[in-house]
């Protein structure tokens, strides 16, 4: 091979790279969802998969988990195909399938490459977690069912599912920094020397394409990286991280939000700290999907061996009588969910609203967690 040949193959092969990076990326946000049905979400998936593969048209895809099965309209079993396997914690089987309808010329695993075989893996496992994160979300909400014998399995699935999802975020977040974002920049400084280079003459185009693609992978990882798992709450702490979320939050919905935390919360336990977080995030979401407030307050102080957050708003307010935490007839989620992981840290939550007058929800929690010494 001569040298315009090798690079010309080397900006193929990064071309490939950009696209499976691409389709992780795109997973990621998918998964990130947890409002769209099971069945959706693997659609979803399944659509993203061909473009990612060195011959997208003759390319089918299958995910499959339970008794789920969702196909691309092309995809058949073929003579050349990529599948994996996987089995989540409780046993259940789910697996993806890629097809060709063609045979291609040898590469490294049949016809496909072996950037291929290793993005699905990748993809395998995202949704082995997933689905076992969906699992345990389940369970949840079945366990209300028979509350009074149920009681301490929810309280402790709740607070476990928080810890869960809080770490599963962690775990991707990194991932997507680590991994995902240094082979981008990596790609980039790659790409950058071979602009330059007068062998690519004729190819610029090209380049300056893929150039462009990737600085915008780039940049919506660093998005998603944050959005994912604020690294605030992590490195500087539960004030900062209030103080972020408020930002964000009230740019993103218009409303004036005013957080006027403690840096002393930032001592609190990890655990502790994650559930406050989740919680304020919660409660500023619902006031603002239910009330349309003119202003939100935030407050957190920690005194007297007590963490203490507050979210109160001046919008429409509801009747607390009727919020209907408990029972089969349970509909809602997210106040009945801050109730159970506060329990589980030995703390409470009190809320005051009446139609008309605005809404303030109170959240207590020992500086010391309750739950240290329990089940460990
Ligand atoms: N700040 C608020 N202002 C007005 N109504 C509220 C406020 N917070 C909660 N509510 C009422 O309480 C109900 C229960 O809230 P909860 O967060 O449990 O459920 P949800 O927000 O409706 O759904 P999700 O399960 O997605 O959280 C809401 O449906 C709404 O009617
Ligand atoms: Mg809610």
């Amino acid at each position: 091979m001569d040298q315009h040949s090798a690079d010309q193959e080397l900006v193929r092969r990064l071309g490939e790279r950009v696209k499976e990076l691409t389709v992780l990326q795109e997973t990621v946000r998918i998964l990130q969802d947890e409002s769209q049905p099971i069945r959706e979400l693997m659609a979803d998936v399944v659509r993203q998969l061909p473009p990612a593969w060195q011959y997208p048209e003759i390319t089918g895809a299958r995910v499959f988990f339970r008794d789920m099965d969702v196909r691309s309209p092309n995809f058949r079993p073929t003579e050349w195909m990529q599948s994996v396997r996987f089995t989540t914690l409780t046993g259940e089987q789910g697996g993806v399938d890629v097809c060709y309808l063609e045979e291609r010329p040898q590469a490294a695993d049949g016809p496909f490459l072996e950037g291929e075989r290793a993005l699905l893996n990748s993809l395998a496992q995202m949704l082995r977690s997933h689905f076992q994160h969906v699992a345990a979300l389940e369970a949840l909400r079945q366990a209300h069912d028979d509350l009074e014998a149920q009681v301490r399995l929810r309280t402790r699935l709740a607070s476990e599912l928080s810890l869960s999802e809080a770490r599963q975020r962690r775990i991707i977040a990194g991932e997507l920094h680590d991994h995902i974002g240094q082979a981008l920049a990596f790609i980039r400084v790659r790409l950058s020397r071979l602009q330059g280079d007068a062998v690519f003459s004729g190819f610029e185009d090209t380049l300056a394409d893929i150039m462009r693609l990737v600085e915008q992978a780039i940049n919506s990882t660093r998005s998603l990286t944050f959005q994912i798992s604020p690294p605030v709450l992590y490195e500087l702490g539960l004030q900062a991280g209030l103080e972020w979320l408020g930002d964000q939050l009230g740019q993103e919905h218009d409303v004036n939000l005013r957080v006027d935390a403690d840096g002393a919360v930032d001592d609190l336990p990890d655990d502790t700290r994650v559930v406050l977080f989740q919680a304020a995030r919660e409660l500023i979401v619902n006031a603002i999907k239910h009330a349309g407030p003119r202003h939100i307050v935030v407050s957190a102080a920690l005194s007297g061996g007590e963490a203490t957050v507050s979210v109160v708003d001046d919008g429409s307010g509801f009747d607390v009588a009727r919020l209907n935490t408990s029972g089969a007839e349970m509909t809602t989620f997210g106040l009945f969910s801050i109730r159970e992981r506060l329990d589980y840290l030995g703390g409470s939550m009190t809320i005051e609203s009446r139609p008309g007058s605005g809404t303030s929800v109170i959240l207590r929690a020992p500086a010391r967690s309750a739950s240290a010494g329990k089940d460990q």
